[in-house]
């Protein structure tokens, strides 16, 4: 089938890259920028790293260091306004995929009048119209996860209605620099990792399948399989975090075109209802998705399952391959201590109670075999129940 791919955002990638973050915001005409980022991104000392670029580049910088996770669209309304009020002539996302995309809607709030509500958008579809002409946006992410450095979109938490909306601002450079990451927290790297792990095994699977998704989808899945346990153990290993870093802008850019799909549709909701990180509430359910969609796509299954380990035997079923891939994501999940659903939702009827909601929101457009409600209710009763051996070998 015939399929479009969309170029992403251009990326400068390497060790070192963020150093010329001045440099770059002077070639876009820029002489003052709003720098965007969290409390985290300040406590570790990169927000200063990249001030002190900006600085040396005589780039004028004003802060807004109150993003907060899963970034609602009152925090977006306050950076743009910021903006606006200090006149800067562009903008600098530095941080994990709510930094990013609290600087994409900040930017298209300096051009357009507020609030960021008027501007959302599907994520199959042109960005809506009459849209003033943007000012220049450098995104430096410092997690290997979300990969918004890798697409023009952003996730913007809609709080009257409690759901996750996109919006579309092309970047004009996105700058990967794996020193960036060498700082972060294990439990984060690993949690990060599998939102990457699953944008690339969803496209993979996925209803719209690409060719283009397909091979950086392929690479990403080996990338992660291999790195994510150094980077576990060793921070500070350079080589892991920079596969990581590769590995998690690939992902990004594998799902431009197929979109997400299973975890991400429970994840998104589970998220926003039970307070769990963005990457945890995807990853909480992806091992039982793969094994579900399975029987309609076994071959795209066998290749998440075959670039998490070796090859399976060529005559394998449907549900070997579903198993197979089942127990090689469980096998990387224990291998990094990844948190249990059960461990953010104690009471398991409060979950299942959860699945009209998460049937509203989510309509599992890309998902290659259809999801009933029953469905959704099966896969989290055995994502909550956790790890199960089948008696059905790969
Ligand atoms: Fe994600």
């Amino acid at each position: 089938m015939p399929s479009v791919f969309s170029s992403p955002n251009p990326i400068l990638f390497g060790r070192g890259a963020a150093a010329v973050v001045g440099d770059k915001l002077r070639e876009f005409g820029c002489s003052r920028v709003l720098v965007v980022y969290d409390k985290g991104v300040e406590a570790a000392g990169v927000a200063a790293t990249i001030l002190g670029h900006l600085h040396a580049a005589h780039i004028q910088t004003v802060c807004f260091d109150g993003v907060l996770p899963d970034p609602p669209d009152t925090t977006v309304d306050q950076a743009g306004a910021l903006g606006v009020a200090e006149g800067v002539d562009g903008i600098v996302g530095v941080g994990g995929g709510s930094s990013l995309d609290t600087a994409k809607g900040a930017c298209l709030l300096l051009t357009n009048p507020g609030p960021i509500g008027r501007y959302y958008a599907r994520p199959d579809a042109p960005p809506p119209a009459g849209l003033q002409p943007l000012k220049p946006i450098v995104v430096i992410p410092t997690t290997s996860g979300t990969g918004s450095e890798a697409t023009p979109g952003g996730v913007i938490t809609d709080t009257q209605n409690h759901r996750k909306q996109i919006i579309i601002c092309p970047v004009s450079l996105a700058i990967v620099d794996p020193e960036l990451t060498v700082g972060l927290p294990s439990a984060i790297t690993a949690a990060t990792a599998f939102d990457a792990l699953c944008h690339a095994a969803e496209a993979l699977t996925s209803a719209a399948p690409n060719a283009f998704g397909r091979v950086l989808g392929k690479e990403a899945i080996t990338l992660i399989s291999r790195a994510l346990p150094l980077a576990y153990d060793d921070g500070g290993d350079i080589e892991a975090r920079e596969q990581l870093q590769l590995a998690a802008t690939l992902a990004a850019m594998s799902i431009l075109g197929p979109f997400c799909h299973i975890p991400h549709e429970l994840g998104q909701p589970l998220g926003s209802l039970f307070g769990i990180p963005h990457g945890l509430a995807c990853a909480a359910t992806l091992a039982e998705s793969m094994r579900f969609v399975a029987p309609g796509v076994p071959e795209q299954v066998r290749l998440v399952a075959e670039c998490m380990g070796p090859a399976l035997s060529p005559g394998a079923t449907a549900d070997q391959v579903g198993q197979a891939a089942y127990g090689r994501i469980y096998d990387l999940r224990e291998r990094v201590e990844l948190p249990s659903l059960a461990s953010f939702v104690p009471d398991k009827q409060q979950l299942l109670a959860a699945v009209p909601h998460i049937c509203q929101v989510s309509p599992f457009v890309f998902s290659p075999v259809a999801v009933r409600p029953s469905d959704v209710t099966t896969i989290l009763e055995q994502a909550y129940a956790g790890r199960v051996e089948s008696a059905v070998a790969p």
